[in-house]
């Protein structure tokens, strides 16, 4: 039995999707599943690039043979060493026994720690800028180091115009057979999980995947084919712009995210005035409680919005627990430039104020904005107007525009329809192509 997809004429889907996962990697719920991606080229030689999870590995390997029709697999291309696409290379290696690998200088190591030193005369290690012909087509392998591990190789196909990308640009979700993003309403249905899976996964490493996106705007992309989720083969320029933003650290929407840990509902009662203040002022407003909505989630939301509230009580002198995972969560991932508002709550000695501030001051670029909002066991009757001056201020500082950089006279900004890349000079060049999603000038709008 088989559940292949076809990608195009030469590439097959052979991955699988998981759905009886409790937590991948250990930590992130996907209540909805996820899928593991692999590709089959075949051409005069058969690649096959990256393996699965062992959770898949019995579909995996009935949609490979389908796919194979009987022939030999002759390469395999490892992308990425995580046991999540390697689990099956031992099987491989066992019934193709010819097979030949490649894989970068990194990964051959890694493949020794992992599996002992059986694959060493079988691997061929590629750099940047390697190419592998295949028949009619012509690999062409791509650096990609800490996207998100060292190790990280990606493979563009300059016959078929395909990237590879490893892990980049995947997402959770099952594809319960939709293959492709325009099969499904992406925006609607798997922005969120989109970006939970990138802020999670990658989102610590905003600068290799700027220097990775660079790398992709000199290349002319039909195809994005990642390790998780959905192939692009239509508006890549949307998805690209996410990665833009997210690995900018800029906010995708100006609004408050509230996050509180609260014991006994009294902090709770302080974030939900609050809320309803700022709602009350037009300010979009999403609301976690630490307690009850996993990290992976939050640390998500806190890459979206512009302005972010942590309210929580002290606990063991110092910040409660769910809040203090959380904050450490956001602080490992290193996200920059947020506007931020700290409530804390303390019945003896508050404290969780300063324990927040703490975990928050060395990130690049945060602000907290009025002092630490200190509530004692209950918010007093005469605080609510300290509340409402609070959202106040805070909701004129989400709805000011965004800070605008120094423009030099006589400059103007041209945005890209497509993808919201945005060209700054006196005039736009007629042979101008967007760096992000490659339209012409003729896609591009004059904003000042
Ligand atoms: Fe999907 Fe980093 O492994």
């Amino acid at each position: 039995m088989y559940c292949t997809r076809k990608v195009n004429d030469d590439y097959t889907w052979v991955g699988a999707d998981g759905r009886r996962l409790a937590m991948f990697e250990g930590v992130f719920d996907v209540p909805n599943g996820i899928s593991f991606n692999s590709y089959l080229l075949r051409d005069e030689k058969t690649v096959l690039f990256d393996t699965s999870d062992a959770a898949v590995r019995r579909t995996f390997r009935e949609n490979l043979l389908h796919a194979l029709e009987g022939r030999s697999l002759d390469y395999v291309v490892v992308h990425h060493m995580e046991p999540d696409h390697t689990a099956e290379l031992e099987e491989l290696v066992l019934r193709f026994p010819e097979v030949q690998i490649y894989c970068s200088a990194m990964a051959k190591t890694m493949m020794t720690q992992f599996f002992g030193p059986g694959f060493q005369e079988r691997i061929h290690v590629v750099k940047e800028g390697d190419t592998l012909c295949t028949g009619r087509h012509t690999l062409r392998f791509i650096a990609a180091p800490m996207v998100h591990w060292p190790e990280v190789l990606m493979t563009y196909d300059e016959t078929d115009r395909l990237l590879l990308t490893a892990d980049a640009f995947g997402c959770f979700g099952a594809l319960n057979g939709r293959l492709f993003a325009d099969e499904v309403d992406f925006d609607r249905d798997y922005l969120d999980e989109a970006r939970r899976y990138y802020t999670n996964i990658v989102g610590k490493y905003g600068s290799q995947v700027q220097a990775v996106l660079k790398k992709a705007a000199e290349l002319d992309i039909a195809m994005l084919l990642p390790l998780h989720g959905f192939v692009w083969r239509k508006e890549l320029g949307y998805l690209l712009h996410k990665y833009d933003l997210w690995s900018r650290y800029e906010p995708e929407e100006r609004g408050v995210l509230i996050a509180y840990a609260s014991v006994y509902g009294n902090t709770e009662n302080a974030a939900n005035i609050l809320a309803c203040r700022l709602s009350e002022r037009g300010v979009r407003v999403q609301m976690f409680d630490t307690s009850v909505t996993p990290t992976s989630y939050i640390l998500s939301a806190a890459f979206r919005y512009s302005h972010l509230v942590f309210a929580a009580t002290t606990y063991n002198a110092g910040v409660f627990i769910t809040m203090e995972e959380l904050l450490h969560d956001i602080a490992a991932h290193d996200l920059q430039n947020r506007r931020v508002v700290l409530l804390e709550n303390g019945s003896w000695a508050p404290a969780s104020g300063k324990g927040m501030q703490k975990i928050l001051q060395p990130l690049k670029g945060w602000q907290q904005m009025e002092d630490t909002f200190t509530i004692r066991s209950a918010l007093r009757e005469d605080q609510t107007m300290q509340l409402e001056r609070l959202a106040a201020t805070l909701a004129a500082d989400v709805q000011a525009a965004a800070p605008a950089e120094e423009k030099p006279e006589g400059q103007h900004r041209y945005v890209c329809k497509v993808c919201g890349y945005v060209y700054e000079g006196d005039s736009l060049p007629e042979d101008y192509k967007c760096p992000l999603c490659g339209a012409g000038a003729e896609y591009f709008k004059q904003e000042s």
